[in-house]
């Protein structure tokens, strides 16, 4: 059995469900349910016994040892964060308790564990922890792509506490010997995205009738990647990657943000039009710039694909109109986050914590 962290949000529950339709393994998924936290994702997995939910806070050591051991993981991915760059401009203390506190806690609570394990289960044990491609910092339009050797220099509190959990992770391996993985993967899209990212928010905003709010000159560049995609890279590194490596994940689609909305107005026109009849595009709106910025991302994956074989399985066009279309599939989901009553599931569809 896994543990995995966070796997009620946007990318934590693609991957729970990714992994039990993939290998039927049962997993325990312990999430703090923030407000990025949506049981809703996994009604699919609802009376499923592969599926334990427990609520809790990657920082709760007892609770995370309690269930390593009543549940004998044999792995742990760890997705639990805060994720969003702007609410960590606007309130960088949950970033610093959850990204670094958070995950110095479950390290100490593996280690723990792990420790005390004996022969295979020992050696086979795996800590795969699931960071991000803005640890190191920006590009300019010439820069080549990230590689792993790229410095660290994250610029926003959200990329610098992801920093220091990866570095956290890093000599935690080197000290004690605990066996981790690292991936770094760049900007992901696709069902379950919680509408305050950029994809998911323009989609929702276009449909609603309200501005589509470009940041700046909308030429920043993101490299973006199918969110299953990732989950397969996950699962990849998990099964081959080696101990104490990290792997840098993504697409190969570097998009200016501009491009990215005009891309989603040009699909809601096709798949959805307006009644007025004129284009999504209209309702584009230039707004103030974020804080410190960063101007371009792009992945060198060269390193997941030689030595692990791993691919893409989406291109940007066939990923994104598979999330356009889930979006336009599924208004109740994003009524109930917007309306915030996804936040009752928890009461309505689950008894209280449990473990
Ligand atoms: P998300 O915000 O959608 O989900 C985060 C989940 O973690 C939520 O379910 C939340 O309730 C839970 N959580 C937060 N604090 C917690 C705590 N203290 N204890 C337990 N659970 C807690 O984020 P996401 O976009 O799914 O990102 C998942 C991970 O992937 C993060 O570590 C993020 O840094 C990383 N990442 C994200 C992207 C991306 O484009 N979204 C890209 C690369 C890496
Ligand atoms: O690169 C990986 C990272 O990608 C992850 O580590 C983060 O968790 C994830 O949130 C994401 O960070 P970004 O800041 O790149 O994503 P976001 O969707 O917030 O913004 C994408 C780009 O779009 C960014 O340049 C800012 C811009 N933007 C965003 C919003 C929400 C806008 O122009 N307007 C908007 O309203």
């Amino acid at each position: 059995m896994i543990l995995v962290t966070g796997g009620a949000g946007f990318i934590g529950a693609n991957f729970v469900l990714d992994w039990i339709a993939a290998t039927g393994e049962p997993v325990v998924n312990v999430d703090k349910l923030t407000y990025a936290g949506n049981l809703e994702n996994l009604a699919s997995l609802q009376g499923d016994a592969r599926h334990v939910f427990v609520q809790a806070d990657i920082g709760d050591g007892e609770v995370i040892g309690n269930l390593l051991a009543k549940h004998q993981i044999r792995a742990v991915i760890n997705f639990a964060a805060e994720s969003h760059v702007d609410r960590s401009i606007h309130g960088p203390e949950d970033f610093i308790q959850t990204n670094v506190v958070g995950t110095f806690r479950l390290l100490e609570a593996v280690r723990a564990y792990w420790n005390g394990l004996q022969g295979d289960a020992k050696t086979n044990f795996r800590f795969l922890h699931v960071s991000t491609d803005e640890v190191y910092g920006t590009l300019s339009a010439t820069d080549p792509a990230f590689t792993e050797n790229n410095n660290y220099e994250p610029n926003s509190p959200y990329s610098a506490s992801k920093a220091a959990s990866d570095h956290l992770v890093r000599a935690w391996h080197h000290t004690y010997g605990l066996p981790v993985l690292t991936t770094n993967c760049s900007n992901n899209y696709g069902p379950l995205h919680f509408p305050e990212k950029l994809i998911p928010l323009m989609i929702v905003n276009a449909l609603a009738g309200k501005p589509l709010p470009i940041y700046g000159d909308g030429q920043q560049i993101r490299d973006w990647l199918y969110v299953r995609d990732h989950c397969s890279a996950i699962r990849r590194v998990l099964e081959a990657g080696k101990l104490g490596e990290t792997y840098n994940v993504g697409g190969w689609n570097e998009k200016a943000n501009i491009d990215i909305v005009k891309t989603v107005c040009a699909l809601l026109d096709e798949m959805r039009p307006r009644s007025d009849g004129k284009s999504y595009v209209e309702q584009i709106t230039y707004v103030t710039d974020r804080p410190g910025h960063d101007r371009r991302y792009a992945i060198d994956a060269r390193k997941i694909e030689r030595e692990l074989g791993w691919k893409p399985a989406e291109t940007f066009d066939t990923g994104i109109r598979k999330t356009v279309q889930w979006y336009l599939d599924n208004p109740e989901w994003v009524a109930n986050v917007q309306s915030g009553s996804y936040r009752d599931w928890v009461q309505k569809q689950y008894s209280a914590t449990s473990n």
